[in-house]
């Protein structure tokens, strides 16, 4: 079968390359699902895998085979699997069990091990190929009915985990109500924890660079959330004009603003960093205000990575909602459509340069 690969021999080319076709006998214990895959979408972290910068291939591999925002078909099933079978469309999660005591509760994403495999980034394959098989413990079933949305079921999962982790924090409060929200970012996630923020019935303000009009800014507003351009007035100064933020979800990748977030977030309100940056930027920072405040006003701040099935089960209820209100609002994040694993030159590069793209997908074999 063809599949996406990077070199990790010295070079980081990307190749479309030959390998064998997975088989359900390649789980033991007859647990194989095999899963023809549909679709697939890139993001930032595909971008550093491509550059060089992050990912690892299978331990005596020299090529990684990217992707890990899946969606498929189930093409066949070992005879251990039940629940799951031939037909239905399912998503897989990323992260694989390690060896710490969240592992082995099916908290993966909560691991304390140093080293973690995940499909698609460090130490096992993705799934930007034709096929692939894994443990029903891994994957998920989409209905029918949200096919369209389904490749955005992984992005979705790590905003539910962040969203999720903020109301678990905040039990603390006993009577906590968030009224408002500030989402920093409009990209994939951004716009996703705005959406998921907007359905637990928060005023979500959703900060970015761009000046309006610009199509994350109408997909923010047609959520009925504000959106601020941080070009015109900085997330700083326009935050002294707005409530003060119950929660703040941090999703630009640009690490120096969690401090200016640290410094906004309004009292006993409780802040999620989910931006993955592996470069080396420093800031200076105005740290004691930054403390005082963060002390006096008994504020948190978590940070969050990967997710569970829990939140992907958690996000196909909420994309279930979220397209009872605001009907194909979630397809429309998805801009630009490579028809097939052989247009990878075409995918590599709306990932690299694409400006006016939110999600890139590879449209990797026609739905049924
Ligand atoms: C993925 C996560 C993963 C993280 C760090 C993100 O792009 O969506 O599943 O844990 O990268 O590798
Ligand atoms: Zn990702």
């Amino acid at each position: 079968m063809k599949a996406i690969a990077v070199a990790r021999d010295g070079s980081h080319a990307v190749r479309l390359v030959e390998v064998p076709r997975p088989s359900v006998d390649d789980v033991l214990g007859g647990r194989g699902v095999l899963v023809r895959v549909l679709r697939v979408g890139v993001d930032g972290t595909d971008k550093e895998i491509l550059a060089g910068e992050y990912g690892a291939p299978p331990p005596g591999e020299t090529t990684l085979i990217i992707g890990h925002e899946s969606f498929g078909v189930v093409e066949a099933v070992g005879p251990a699997v039940r629940g799951i079978g031939p037909g239905d469309f399912v998503v897989a999660t990323v992260r694989r069990r390690g060896s710490s005591p969240y592992d082995a509760i099916g908290m993966y994403d909560m691991t304390t091990d140093d080293r973690y495999v995940e499909r698609g980034i460090n130490l096992a394959h993705g799934f930007l190929a034709e096929y692939y098989v894994d443990d029903p413990e891994y994957i998920v079933r989409v209905p029918p009915a949200l096919a369209d949305v389904g490749v955005l079921l992984e992005p979705t999962s790590i905003v539910e985990k962040g969203i999720v982790q903020a109301y678990e924090i905040q039990r603390r409060l006993k009577i906590w109500q968030p009224r408002t929200a500030f989402v920093l970012g409009a990209g994939t996630i951004g716009l996703l924890a705005a959406m998921v923020l907007r359905l637990r019935g928060i005023d979500v303000h959703v900060f970015a660079r761009a000046a309006k009009p610009n199509r994350n800014a109408e997909l923010a507003e047609a959520l009925g959330a504000a959106y601020h351009a941080t070009a015109e007035l900085s997330f700083r100064r326009a935050a002294q004009s707005l409530p003060p933020a119950d929660v703040i979800f941090e999703a630009t990748g640009f690490s120096p603003l969690a401090f200016d977030a640290m410094d906004v977030l309004g009292k006993n309100g409780v802040l999620v960093l989910s931006s993955v940056t592996s470069g080396s930027r420093t800031a200076e920072v105005p740290a004691d205000r930054i403390n005082l405040r963060f002390v006096l006003g008994n504020k948190v701040m978590v940070g969050t990575v990967n997710a569970n099935r829990e939140y992907f089960e958690a996000g196909v209820r909420d994309h279930a909602l979220a397209k009872a209100t605001w009907g194909d609002w979630a397809a429309r994040l998805i801009t630009h459509r490579v028809p097939g694993l052989e247009r990878y030159e075409e995918l590599v590069h709306l990932l690299n340069e694409g400006k006016d793209a939110i999600k890139v997908v590879c449209e990797v074999s026609p739905q049924p």
